[in-house]
């Protein structure tokens, strides 16, 4: 009896109520969640007028140098010799918006729109025409850097919807159409890059990631999302790989995020070609935040040696890209 007694006191059948709060499977017998599909069917997914490349540059994680070599690769691009390629730059981070600023354009005015077809015209610096939600934010002290945006997803996926296939890349029959759309997109696997994958025709994706094995576990996931919406991949970036100190004696890499050979592995492992391990160099992040992408910029005077490796393994991408690019475009196009 005191035994009986004893157990009462000090069991419960009350199930606590904070187990497993949403619901989600205990076990692994169930299936993977599964991509969702797009309300009313599958639509097929579009070209971008005056658009022949889309790029992506993705991350899955955030704060690894997305939106810096997203401006870079802009830049370099257009710089390419020999080429006079034509390419603009998509801001597709709606809740975090960079490139007006890694552009030089947080001042800049709200984009024009065109007369003829309602489309936003974008607003172009460093020869590089751009377009980011940023721009159609209220302002507060004439920039809108200080302005969130605090909307759900159905209004998310409108602007991503407008972003995509409302802006004039030729402003109006003025200029030939784009070679490349660069596409800096959000981090992660959730509803922006989503609907990219489902709504447009992609020619190649750069992934970046840093030496961490936080980084590493975050491109897997996301590379997994990307293969499934079938988005051509065109190889991944080490960013901060190393740092080479300008003033030390000692000229050696220093791993400050530690040896990149995890990163090799998973490289290898998901059958990824490695387009650059890039070093981490100050001037990067300076000229980032004065709105001057540093390819226009580098100097060995400030940083060193690490500025021409930086500048030259940034060239070295741009053009294995753009061959990619094109050559997945030829494979699309003949398939
Ligand atoms: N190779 C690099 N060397 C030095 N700083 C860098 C480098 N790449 C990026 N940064 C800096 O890291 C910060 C985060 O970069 P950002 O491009 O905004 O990342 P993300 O878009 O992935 O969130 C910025 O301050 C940027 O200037
Ligand atoms: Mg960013």
């Amino acid at each position: 009896m005191i035994n009986v007694m004893f157990r009462r006191l000090f069991t419960t059948t009350i199930r606590n109520p904070h187990d497993n709060p949403l619901g989600l499977p205990k076990n692994n017998s169930r299936p993977a969640p599964q991509i969702p599909r797009r309300a009313g069917g599958i639509e097929p997914k579009r070209s971008i007028p005056n658009v022949h490349h889309v790029l992506l540059v993705s991350s899955c994680k955030g704060g690894v140098g997305k939106s810096t070599i997203a401006a870079n690769v802009a830049t370099a691009l257009s710089l390419l010799p020999s080429r006079r390629l034509r390419v603009g730059l998509l801001d597709l981070d709606i809740f975090g918006p960079s490139i007006p600023t890694l552009m030089g354009l947080k001042h800049a005015q709200e984009p024009e729109v065109s007369t003829s077809s309602g489309a936003l015209l974008p607003v172009t610096n460093h020869a590089v025409p751009t377009m980011s939600m940023a721009y159609l934010l209220p302002r507060s002290q004439g920039s809108q850097e200080d302005t969130p945006v605090v909307w759900r997803g159905l209004m998310v996926q409108k602007a991503v919807q407008q972003l995509l296939f409302q802006v004039d890349w030729s402003f109006e029959g003025k200029y030939p159409p784009l070679d490349v759309l660069v596409v800096d997109l959000p981090p992660g696997t959730g509803d922006i890059p989503l609907s990219v994958g489902q709504l447009v025709k992609v020619d190649g994706t750069i992934l970046v990631s840093t030496p961490q094995d936080v980084s590493l576990s975050d491109t897997r996931r996301g590379i997994s999302m990307l293969r499934k919406l079938e988005i051509p991949l065109t190889g991944i970036v080490l960013n901060n790989a190393y740092y080479l100190c300008p003033t030390c004696k000692d000229p050696n890499p220093q791993y400050i995020f530690g040896p990149p050979a995890s990163f090799h592995n998973t490289a290898r492992s998901l059958s990824l070609p490695v387009l650059a391990e890039l070093p981490l160099v100050p001037g990067v992040s300076i000229s980032g935040d004065r709105g001057v992408p540093y390819m226009l910029i580098a100097s060995q005077d400030e940083d060193g040696k690490g500025s021409t490796q930086w500048r030259d393994r940034m060239k070295a991408v741009v053009s294995q890209t753009w061959e990619d690019i094109q050559a997945k475009r030829k494979a699309r196009e003949s398939s």
